[in-house]
């Protein structure tokens, strides 16, 4: 199975999965990482594995499409791809997009619910469990079917960076096992 990982930071999601790659745990190829920033960590990560990286700005944002289909990507992950994703992209791809979104969705997603705005609105809403979940993309910001769901819950005394951190060690081990899955079907 051919993927296409989507980032526009550290990429801590994206080093899990090379991880379970190299361990055997996960047998996918990763044709492209496409960035939505130059300084992204994420960047130095996949050009450190050799694998090609596209930096997207708005001028070049049409190049994505035939980029992706040249490579025959058959998965494309977003994990923590923080702009939107163009329709053509969607309609091309439907049902084999998917993202990780840091709470328990459909609360606090949408629309600049990322990173740390996530978990600072959950704590002030008082909320005691939230969690990450794996979803498939469609043309509304966090909308689509929800796959996979993990709960973990907020304590007394989280800021919105404890907070962040344990459901980031969740994310780590929760995004292979759902790409996992749709690897089965190209065994
Ligand atoms: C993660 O919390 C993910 O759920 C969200 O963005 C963050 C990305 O973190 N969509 P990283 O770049 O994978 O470290």
């Amino acid at each position: 199975m051919n993927c296409a990982f989507f980032v526009s930071g550290r990429g801590s999601n994206f080093s899990a999965i090379l991880e379970k790659k190299k361990s055997g745990e996960l047998n996918i190829n990763i044709e492209l990482v496409v960035s939505s920033s130059q300084n992204a960590g994420a960047n130095e990560i996949a050009r450190d594995e050799n694998i090609d990286v596209f930096v997207v700005n708005n001028e070049n944002q049409s190049e994505i499409l035939p980029l992706l289909l040249s490579k025959k990507i058959d998965l494309i992950i977003l994990a923590g791809f923080i702009k939107k994703i163009p329709d053509e992209i969607i309609i091309a791809f439907r049902d084999k997009i998917i993202n990780i979104h840091p709470s328990l969705l459909p609360a606090f997603g949408g629309k600049g619910m990322f990173g740390e705005n996530v978990h600072k609105a959950v704590i002030e809403r008082g909320v005691k469990i939230s969690g990450l979940t794996i979803h498939i993309v469609d043309e509304e910001y966090d909308n689509g079917k929800i796959l996979f769901q993990k709960a973990v819950e907020v304590l007394p005394n989280d800021t919105p960076q404890t907070l962040a951190k344990r459901i980031l060690t969740q994310e780590h081990d929760s995004l292979w096992r759902v790409i996992k899955e749709f690897s089965k079907k190209y065994e």
